[in-house]
């Protein structure tokens, strides 16, 4: 129990409201999580694995229908429209409440309601936020655990007067008397992921699974923040934070957006393959920025675990992700093997010759269908990750020298390229652009424009966003700014093949970027921004064709001028909202670009 009255009191109303058979207020102790589990397995929504291989750990099936983040059914209501801007769907607030609370009345009957307290950054850190969800999942009291600082602790810090962000869950599946419950209880035919960002309150029904339940994160760390943020001056951004070591012992840190599943969390966790050089993990989805005193951005890491995409994910991908979640983990829409261990696609060179897939199949190789779901997810502690950078709770945060921006494009977008201010940098990713993955429902594979990785998680209007970006550029000078840098991993040659061998290799391009930082190497200036000068990227050991790093670095401007129409098309979607920074930037690239074929 709290002795903050607003909670109390809203806590009554919400009881009231949903009728659940009991109220439980998570203390956040091992003992309470141990009794979630226990009752997970008893009711048939999770299974343990086998306990030699993978202690303390969970494997849970979702209902088919229940799978991903349904962005068509998530929705930002504001008071005005226009406030949510082109890429939010929108409700208005009032008529949005009401249609909640008739689906809310009632929806937890012979369910526990729980009550749980969690902290988006280190406890008490000034960049800490704190925010109770009200749900009726078990499965999302657990999650919650491992993803941020729940419990009797965050009250404490709250106090009696304290602020924080409401969310209020439920599965939607009200149980009447004497009514066997299914293993994932979740509405099939109704969801609703709704913000009310002027009001700091989330409402979440129908989902059980990740993004739309673990309120904590997108709905809270992204969508509200992403508005506090604007209202106070800081950031919440879609990003990861590494720390980077070079071989004298020097250190800098690094934040990177990239749309979801894009690697991440690879990139957050990984092993360079250049001698001498250190990569540590503060964060692999999101990070929330503030000046400091120093007028130097400063970042932390608002989460507690890992959230990460299975499939791909594997010794040669990402071995400390391997090793972070050898115990105490959740793992979700996996396949399970007849030992009781998880499996998913790339895990292993060669699948076992027989699996129970996710959806309770016999499954073999040659099954013609996948035995994971390609969103099949485990959530782990970061604490357990063999290379967590030991300041990663620093409730200060860490000053970040780059930002990285990034997608997934075959096409057209070099290896690296630095942007030549703060205004170009936010040009960049207001541009961003990727083809499609399986963390949201829907066609996989489509080019999209996902401006800063933010597409599904900004609570406002998108130009007011860009201007927000433009607004911080322009509050520290030049020199104190992260530099803002634009990679492509994936980008294939006319047989369809990945030119990068990415992974650890990636880090011969953090370390053109940390030399970058520090005056080190060299560029070449061109029409769309900085690319590497002929020898400054660090190749050594690597068997690569000299026109596949050609192809990797060649600035198409053909390809580039093909797209200026479509950027101009992207940009129309934010109207008097679009910063004339930006569109001054496109127009110079257009210069720019008209310029090289003159030369041509
Ligand atoms: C995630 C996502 O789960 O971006 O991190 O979808
Ligand atoms: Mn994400």
């Amino acid at each position: 129990m709290s002795d903050n009255k607003k909670l109390q009191e809203w806590v009554k109303e919400v009881a009231a409201m949903c009728q659940p058979e009991r109220v439980m207020w998570c203390d956040g102790s091992d003992a309470e999580y141990e009794s979630i589990l226990h009752l997970m397995v008893q009711a048939g929504t999770a299974q343990w694995l086998d306990d030699k291989k993978r202690p303390n750990s969970i494997f849970v099936r979702s209902s088919p229908a229940d799978v991903a983040r349904v962005e068509e059914f998530t929705f930002i209501c504001s008071r005005s429209r226009d406030d949510a801007g082109p890429t939010n769907n929108w409700r208005e607030p009032e008529e949005m409440k009401a249609a909640l609370k008739g689906l809310f009345t009632g929806c937890m009957k012979g369910r526990t309601m729980y009550v749980i307290p969690y902290s988006m950054g280190p406890i008490g850190s000034h960049i800490s936020k704190i925010g109770v969800e009200i749900s009726d999942s078990p499965y999302v009291v657990a999650n919650m655990r491992i993803m941020s600082r729940v419990g009797t602790r965050v009250l404490d810090v709250l106090g009696p007067d304290g602020e924080f962000v409401r969310g209020i869950h439920s599965v939607g599946a009200p149980l009447a008397d004497n009514q066997a419950d299914s293993p994932w209880p979740c509405n099939e035919k109704t969801k609703y992921i709704s913000h009310f960002p002027e009001t700091r309150e989330i409402w979440s029904y129908g989902s059980g699974y990740g993004g739309n339940a673990l309120l904590g994160k997108k709905c809270h760390a992204l969508r509200i923040a992403s508005v506090q943020a604007r209202d106070e001056g800081w950031m919440a951004e879609h990003m990861l934070i590494l720390g980077i070591t070079n071989p004298k012992g020097k250190k800098i840190y690094v934040a990177a957006a990239f749309p979801s599943a894009c690697g991440k969390t690879n990139l957050a966790m990984l092993t360079p393959t250049l001698p001498g050089w250190k990569v540590e993990t503060v964060g692999d989805d999101i990070a929330w920025m503030k000046f400091n005193a120093d007028g130097r951005l400063h970042a932390i890491n608002p989460e507690y675990g890992f959230f990460g995409v299975a499939p791909g994910t594997s010794v040669k991908s990402n071995p400390n992700a391997m090793l972070t979640i050898q115990k105490n983990s959740i793992f979700t829409n996996c396949a399970i093997t007849p030992e009781g261990d998880v499996w998913w696609e790339e895990m292993t060179d060669t699948a076992p010759p027989a699996l129970t897939d996710w959806l309770r199949r016999p499954w073999a190789p040659g099954a013609g269908r996948k035995a994971a779901h390609p969103n099949a997810r485990f959530t782990t502690p970061a604490s357990q990750c063999p290379v967590i950078a030991p300041e990663w709770e620093d409730p200060n945060g860490v000053p970040i020298s780059a930002i990285l921006f990034g997608g997934r494009r075959a096409t057209v977008v070099p290896l690296v390229n630095q942007a030549l201010s703060w205004q170009h940098g936010t040009f960049l990713g207001s541009v961003m652009s990727s083809e499609t993955t399986a963390a949201a429902a829907g066609a996989v594979g489509a080019l999209r424009y996902d401006p800063f990785a933010m597409l599904p998680f900004c609570g406002y209007h998108m130009g007011d966003y860009f201007a927000h970006w433009l607004k911080i550029g322009s509050q520290s000078d030049a020199s104190r700014l992260p530099g803002i840098f634009y990679v492509n991993w994936f980008r294939k040659n006319a047989d369809g093949k990945f030119l990068w061998p990415g992974y650890g290799e990636n880090s011969r391009v953090l370390k053109w970027v940390f030399e970058r930082i520090e005056g080190t190497a060299g560029a070449v200036e061109t029409a769309i921004g900085n690319l590497p000068a002929p020898g400054s990227l660090d190749l050594t050991g690597l068997d690569m064709p000299e026109k596949d790093l050609a192809e990797l670095l060649r600035v198409d401007v053909e390809g580039w001028t093909r797209e200026l129409p479509l950027l101009k098309k992207h940009f129309e979607k934010f109207g008097t909202r679009l910063p004339k920074g930006l569109l001054e930037e496109l127009s110079a690239l257009e210069a720019r670009l008209a310029g090289e074929k003159v030369g041509a």
